[in-house]
């Protein structure tokens, strides 16, 4: 991480009546897996076209590679946005030769590339007798076909069965781990908090959070807590299932808990071991919690984070 592959200034595209994307100013650093998570029609695939010069942006800027925008810049960039047209009755490979000769790239790449997706050993079979996830395997070794720096994926398991889906998430995982950088764009929580490290969320156009996704913090959730009689109240919660750490602040425990715990019941088992609580928060809600919580709130910008 550290160097800046792309950085967003105040990026807005209005279409007519729709302001589709409204002032987005974000940064993606080298490594990432970058998570742009919104419901449908909130400005993902229309960010993902201005950043790939299929649209114009209406006012601000965009800068890749702290280098500005430009065809040259561009080639280091592979995408599944434009979803390639592969002809049913040709071979994945020969449609990857297709692909190779209109990017004007080598075609030396694409038996890497189709290891990399898992479809060596299905090469020569026609297309249109791929699976939906083969096929969307496929997009992917296209837009690997460059060996580009960045990769940028618009729903990339859309449509996908669990194994399609899981396949898919461990191939962005493996590139990734090839550091390259990946911007995805999806509506799924799940998919966001179980592929990305970095996330932003968009509701209709507007940026409304961003942050961090730790995957160990994302299923726990913290709780403040304390009682007159400290030593009563750590042997008591130490006792609780569901309860996986307890630190000791200035002010009172924190307690790091399964999201599955119910702080109703937690006080509840409180008090019938005879402790009585002066003190009770639950610090955060978990990262699904909070999503529904920020889609379901007007527009603005958060800035806890996760
Ligand atoms: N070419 C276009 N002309 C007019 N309006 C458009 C055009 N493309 C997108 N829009 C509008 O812009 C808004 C954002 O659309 P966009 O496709 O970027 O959303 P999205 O987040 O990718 O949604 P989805 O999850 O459904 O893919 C929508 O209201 C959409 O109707
Ligand atoms: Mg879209």
């Amino acid at each position: 991480m550290g160097s800046i592959v792309l950085k967003t200034d105040r990026l807005t595209k209005q279409f007519k009546k729709i302001l589709a994307v409204n002032s987005l100013s974000l940064v993606v650093e080298k490594g990432e897996i970058f998570g742009i998570l919104g419901p449908n029609g909130s400005g993902k695939s229309t960010t993902l076209g201005m950043l790939l010069g299929v649209l114009s942006p209406t006012s601000g800027s965009f800068s890749w590679f702290e280098q500005g925008d430009s065809n040259i810049l561009r080639k280091k960039i592979g995408a599944t946005i434009e979803r390639p047209l592969f002809y049913p009755y040709m071979s994945g490979e020969k449609n990857l030769e297709i692909a190779s000769m209109i990017k004007g790239v080598d075609k030396k790449n694409i038996d890497k590339v189709l290891e990399i997706v898992e479809l060596l050993d299905r090469k020569n079979d026609p297309f249109g007798t791929y699976s939906l996830g083969m096929k969307q395997r496929l997009s992917i070794a296209s837009a690997l076909l460059s060996n580009p720096e960045v990769l940028i994926l618009d729903e990339p398991t859309n449509g996908l069965d669990p194994q399609g889906i899981a396949d898919i998430r461990k191939l962005i995982k493996n590139i990734s781990n090839d550091k390259k950088t990946i911007i995805l764009a999806s509506h799924l929580l799940d998919e966001v908090q179980k592929v990305c490290n970095s996330f932003c969320i968009l509701k209709k156009g507007e940026l409304i959070y961003k942050g961090s996704v730790d995957n160990d913090f994302s299923n726990t959730i913290t709780i403040e807590i304390d009682s007159n009689n400290r030593d009563d109240l750590k042997n008591t919660l130490s006792k609780y299932p569901l309860i996986q750490k307890i630190e000791e602040s200035e002010s009172w425990f924190i307690v790091k808990a399964s999201k599955e715990i119910s702080i109703f019941q937690l006080n509840s088992f409180l008090v019938e071991n005879g402790v009585v609580v002066t003190h009770l928060n639950q610090k955060k809600q978990s990262l699904e919690e909070q999503f529904l919580t920020i889609l379901a709130e007007k527009n603005e910008f958060y800035e806890f984070t996760i």
